[in-house]
């Protein structure tokens, strides 16, 4: 029915109700939201070296499994910069981001899609995005598209202080205080940058931006805009709490790979986007990744200090990965492969 035109054609259309490839079941509909008393914690990381500061994010890391950063020192400009250059690149006529899809792009480093996997979900998300592999700047600026590769590079690169502030408190609270640069290397060597475009949705109740999963990064930066829908799972009240906007944060999450890492001390929680009634919605995130080639299990250092047994057996970063992306999201289920 949208065909090339992606979920914000259909939604330019002007339709009344969401098409039937769109609703999803029952179950995934109905969400138990609550207010919990305690939320996602706001971290403010003006100093990274307060010993405050370092448990809170180890303690949020093991409790929530989210939080969130201010004052983190990337300029509230660069955030801005890269919200419109996504707009931009989402405004393009079909024609052009076309060129980014699975069977037109140069580069599977470049891949423009719509929903999440429509080749094998049942079930389609509201949903288009743009997912760039970084590799080098000189590639980037070469395939990257040039209505927002300025904008995103330069976010990448200021968020990177940030990133590995994160890498060294969090190893901290492991109490993995040598992290040299193959260990840094395993825990973030790759990027990935997604642009999430949400359009408005005649019938949010009816479907989803994404559905419930947990992230198969090390950890996330996420940028998301002012209007919200970013649910997290709350297992012990069988609920989900929202994240609410807050002006120049970034929400971090940790990903299954850090709960591998950490031995399951660390929570790669599940998430969820709901569709927006009134509003289009972006977001940005920045998956902090092992290498492809890297293989992923329990720190020797973790096990050490704890005396506990590995939970999760060794398996291929890629091979992970893959396992990821063969199915729809479908909770969190991706991490029973490394049992
Ligand atoms: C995601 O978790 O896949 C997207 C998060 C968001 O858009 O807020
Ligand atoms: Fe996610």
């Amino acid at each position: 029915i949208n065909k090339g035109y992606g979920v914000k054609g259909l939604s330019e259309t002007g339709i009344k109700t969401v098409p039937e490839q769109y609703i999803q079941p029952l179950e995934e509909r109905t969400m138990n939201r609550v207010m919990v008393a305690e939320s996602i914690p706001i971290i403010d990381v003006s100093n990274w070296d307060d010993p405050k500061v370092v448990s809170s994010i180890c303690d949020a890391a093991e409790k929530w499994g989210f939080f969130q950063i201010i004052n983190h020192g990337v300029p509230i400009q660069v955030l801005d910069n890269v919200r419109e250059a996504t707009c931009r690149f989402f405004d393009l006529p079909a024609e052009e981001k076309n060129k980014y899809s699975k069977d037109n792009t140069v580069s599977n480093n470049v891949r423009y899609t719509t929903s999440f996997l429509p080749h094998v979900e049942k079930t389609l998300e509201w949903k288009d995005y743009l997912s760039l592999f970084y590799v080098s700047e000189d590639e980037a600026s070469k395939l990257w598209p040039s209505v927002c590769k300025d904008q995103v590079l330069e976010y990448k690169h200021e968020s990177e202080k940030v990133i590995s502030r994160l890498l060294q408190v969090l190893m901290k609270g492991l109490n993995v205080t040598k992290v040299d640069s193959e260990k840094e290397k395993l825990l973030m060597g790759s990027r990935r940058i997604n642009l999430n475009y949400y359009p408005i949705c005649p019938n949010p109740e009816l479907t989803v931006g994404v559905g419930r999963h947990s992230d198969v990064s090390t950890f996330t930066v996420l940028l998301q805009d002012d209007v919200g829908g970013l649910y997290v799972r709350v297992e012990a009240k069988d609920s989900w709490v929202h994240v609410p906007p807050v002006k120049g944060s970034l929400v971090i999450n940790i990903g299954d790979v850090l709960q591998i890492f950490s031995n399951g001390r660390y929570r790669s929680i599940e998430h969820r986007v709901v569709a927006n009634g009134s509003n289009d919605r972006i977001s940005v995130p920045i998956f902090v990744n092992p290498r492809p080639t890297d293989i992923i299990s329990p720190l020797p250092e973790v096990l050490a200090d704890s005396g506990e047994n590995p939970i999760y057996k060794p398996v291929l970063y890629s091979d992970y990965v893959k396992h990821f992306y063969k199915k729809a999201h479908d909770g969190k289920l991706t991490i029973e492969f490394a049992k």
